[in-house]
């Protein structure tokens, strides 16, 4: 039976910056995750032809009947094609997912990186986190036309990156493990049309932009050493900057603002924002449990 797995990801540094060339910095969240895995039909399965079982999209139907523009059959096509396979495989592929979809963790392409997994399980192919990362991004593209590729690269590669559009990524060793708090305000929100809309106030937003750069650049050795201070501090930069290129809104401006009154060393909004999730950061996690119960107080759903 093929299997894929694949991790969340949460930005610490960088959004939208990102997808102009500036560096971010994401690292990937393996306790939410997406799995996706062949089954075989049952007996009292009448149906006998490929068939997607994906609860969390609201998606179960015969692979023939979806439409060919979801990307997810954009996907299946470009893997059958590259398998050299001639007929769907006679099997359920079954997507079940922890990470909660369209609020900034990466759902879209955790997705596609736990199909492919699936797929190249399943036909015993080797394929390397490299070449996954590209048919990830391929899909990506599709979601939103100019994505930077750091999700599908931070997914693939399952490790905490540090990553510039054009240049390339490095993996990066953290000496510690960050004490953080992923959150979300459950306002869905939809990547393309933020990313978009920096886009169309490009000239408004391109000081800002390089501004979102400087502190990923600044936050590197911070992350790596494990200096909350420094990193909490960067988070806050980073916040007020992503509320001048305007993909902040109300409810994370007032759950960054009750975390750090809580005693968060530094907040922020994670992914493409104007809903979605938003990070804290806690100094020791003994303090994790008074900035939760804060969140929950709100109305955030903790989710790490
Ligand atoms: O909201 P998410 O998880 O799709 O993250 C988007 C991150 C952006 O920087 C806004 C876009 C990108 O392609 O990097």
């Amino acid at each position: 039976m093929g299997i894929g797995i694949a991790p969340a990801k949460t930005i610490l540094f960088g959004e939208h910056a990102v997808v102009y060339g500036e560096p971010g910095i994401a690292i990937p969240l393996w306790e939410i995750t997406t799995t996706a895995s062949f089954q075989p039909f049952r007996d009292s399965d009448r149906k006998r032809d490929f068939h997607i079982h994906s609860p969390m999209i609201g998606l179960d139907a015969d692979f023939s009947d979806i439409p060919v523009n979801l990307p997810l059959k954009k996907l299946i096509i470009r893997l059958m094609n590259l398998l050299h396979l001639t007929e769907p495989p006679a099997k359920i592929l079954q997507i079940e997912s922890t990470i909660p979809i369209a609020s900034g963790l990466g759902s879209g392409a955790a997705c596609s990186v736990a199909v492919i997994r699936a797929f190249f399980d399943e036909y015993h192919s080797n394929f390397d986190d490299a070449e996954i990362s590209a048919i990830a991004f391929e899909i990506e593209k599709s979601y939103h036309g100019s994505p930077s590729g750091l999700d599908n690269t931070t997914i693939s590669f399952g490790k905490p990156v540090y990553f510039q559009k054009g240049k390339g990524f490095e993996i990066l060793k953290l000496d510690s493990k960050l004490n953080l708090i992923v959150a979300d305000t459950g306002i869905q929100s939809v990547t393309s049309a933020v990313v978009q809309d920096v886009r169309n106030h490009y000239e408004q937003n391109q000081a800002f932009i390089r501004a979102i750069g400087i502190i990923a650049e600044k936050a590197r050795p911070a992350v790596e050493k494990g200096d909350v201070q420094e990193i909490g501090q960067l988070m806050n930069e980073n916040h007020d900057y992503l509320k001048k290129i305007n993909v902040s809104c109300y409810e994370l401006d007032l759950a960054v603002e009750t975390a750090r009154k809580h005693g968060a060393i530094g907040a922020k909004l994670t992914g493409a924002g104007r809903g979605g999730n938003f990070i804290a950061l806690a100094e020791k996690p003994s303090d994790m449990i008074e900035i939760k119960k804060s969140l929950v107080h709100i109305g955030a759903k903790i989710i790490l």
